[in-house]
């Protein structure tokens, strides 16, 4: 395993990932992480950029074990100077910014002196080649027993490894595209300083899993979660059918505001098709009477999430004296969560988790006093291994690429009162939309769409009258992250045919809009 020590920066996450695309398994915890309390060795370290100078103050810095270990440091960007600085305090020029391509000239040593281990971190790249740099402060000289190992024009040390031991920095980020042949100077890092192994598969993956979540869970304990019929929870719950059987409960909580016959669908999927144990819970009626009257779009979230957390819990206590009656059966002591690694990496970062913009409800995000302790068998894997993973557990195809689907369902995609004609129509619309998205072979590229229903009402003519009704806005967006997102460019004859359609077939509906904002400003949800 390489060990990525994080300094926060937009780019830290890559490093993992680059590695593990590379069959290398890595893990990323925070730059102040002890050693000690980590219970395997890393063969390798690598210390991310980060947004500080090793001179302010606060600045972060690693635990010196790091050092003492013995094992391979690559440094990059403030990776770099966080080793300068442990070998010698002075060697940095103030903050002067570089950003965007550089021109990076490598410069070789043989074996003479250093005996060859300075060259092997950029072997079988060609002496000049082009690298993305995004750094404050530069080195002004070396620290001692360091050579220069790559130059640009403006960074005379963009490169540099230590004389005797295998410790090297870099001033450029080879983990991002931006870097061609960035991929292959981790991999020289990782196999050939470092010699990782390189056998980490997904097949693998699943293999270990199941033997350590029946170890974790015992032969007779018992696991409880919930299911939104979204990719991760189904992956999740697979894991779990396939480790532990029966015992696996899984709830699904029919909030009201789920897609249209998407309970019914989920039912089929996980009981029939993947032999999950699955209880179905038809809440409807407790989620719309609660939410008669609420427009404001907070009030909304935090109803769902709170009916949803009482639901749960209910159900919870109902199937564990169930299980309990049963003499085969012991406790439910655990509850499983679709956590994945990325939601890991904001809550271990040493600066705390980022700011809330909307409260969002997870199907995860359950209270602390139910007394369960959490299993968490995605939280090592980024969103498309996850999809991976579900093709290697047989999960259907239409299931690994669903689009997302909020918590809080098309309650936040009803502006307004969300009552069950506006639920119906909601529906109706989103479910016309996205056959046609899918019929003109759109659905992968898009990230995430659906209908939404505007209440206010325009007038139209239908047939030879005149009517009052309500508007659809479609919204359609394509992003990597979620973060950020574009609108989707549909052509004019898919939108006209799309329009057509909702005007014609859902009763109450008389104008269809485009929601053409980008995120930021707008979100992806309407509220
Ligand atoms: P926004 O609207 O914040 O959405 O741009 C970003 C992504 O998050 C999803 N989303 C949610 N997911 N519970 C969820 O599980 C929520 O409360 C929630 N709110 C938004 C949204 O669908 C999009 O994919």
């Amino acid at each position: 395993t390489i060990l990525v020590l994080d300094f926060g920066s937009q780019y830290s996450h890559l490093i993992t990932r680059r590695l593990r695309e590379l069959n290398i398994y890595s893990e990323m915890l925070p730059c102040t992480q002890k050693l000690a309390d980590l219970d395997w060795t890393p063969k390798g370290i690598i210390l991310s950029g980060g947004p500080y100078s090793v001179y302010w103050d606060d600045a972060p810095h690693v635990d010196q074990a790091v050092f003492e270990i013995g094992v391979p440091i690559l440094g990059i960007c403030y990776g770099l100077q966080e080793i300068a600085w442990n070998f010698g305090k002075n060697v940095l020029a103030g903050e002067k910014r570089e950003y965007g391509h550089a021109a990076l000239k490598i410069e070789r040593h043989g074996d003479g002196e250093t005996g060859g281990h300075v060259d092997k971190l950029f072997a079988e790249i060609e002496d000049d080649t082009e690298v993305w740099m995004s750094h404050g402060d530069k080195l002004s000289h070396l620290p001692e027993d360091f050579i220069t190992i790559a130059t640009t024009k403006n960074a005379p040390f963009a490169g540099m490894a230590h004389k005797s031991k295998k410790y090297y920095g870099i001033q450029f980020h080879p983990e991002v595209t931006h870097t061609p042949k960035g991929k292959i100077v981790l991999k020289n890092f990782a196999v050939d300083i470092c010699q990782a192994r390189t056998d980490w598969t997904m097949g693998k993956f699943v293999d270990q899993e199941i033997e350590r979540i029946r170890k974790l869970v015992g032969d007779k304990g018992q696991v409880i979660g919930a299911v939104s019929g979204g990719v991760d929870s189904t992956v999740a719950a697979k894991l779990m059918k396939e480790a532990i059987g029966d015992r696996f409960h899984a709830v699904l909580v029919d909030n009201g505001v789920l897609r249209q016959d998407e309970a019914k669908q989920v039912k089929e999927t996980l009981t029939a098709g993947l032999g999950i144990n699955l209880t179905v819970i038809d809440a409807s009626k407790r989620f719309l009477d609660g939410l008669k009257g609420v427009t404001e779009p907070e009030k909304k979230r935090k109803f769902i999430g709170n009916t949803f957390i009482e639901v749960f819990q209910e159900t919870a206590k109902q199937i564990a004296a169930e299980a309990h009656g049963s003499s085969a059966a012991g406790e439910i002591e655990w509850l499983l969560q679709g956590t994945l690694y990325p939601d890991v990496i904001e809550s271990i970062s040493f600066k705390g988790p980022s700011a809330t913009i909307k409260t969002h409800h997870n199907v995860g995000g359950l209270p602390k006093d139910m007394n369960l302790k959490l299993i968490e068998p995605l939280r090592e894997l980024f969103k498309d291994e996850v999809r991976e993973l579900g093709k290697n557990l047989g999960i259907p195809e239409d299931l690994v690429w669903r689009h997302p689907f909020p918590g809080p369902g098309i309650a936040i995609r009803i502006l307004g009162e969300v009552t069950p004609e506006q639920v119906r129509i909601a529906r109706e619309a989103d479910v016309i939309f996205i056959e046609e998205i899918k019929a003109a072979g759109l659905y992968r590229q898009i990230s995430q769409a659906f209908a939404a229903l505007l209440p206010v009402k325009a007038v139209g003519v239908m047939g030879d009258k005149r009517v009052h009704e309500q508007m659809i806005a479609l919204r359609a967006v394509e992003t990597t992250d979620f973060m950020t997102a574009d609108w989707f460019p549909f052509d004019g004859a898919f939108l006209k045919k799309v329009s057509r359609r909702i005007v014609n077939e859902v009763d109450g509906v008389c104008r269809v809009v485009y929601d053409i904002t980008s995120k930021p400003p707008g979100t992806i949800e309407m509220e």
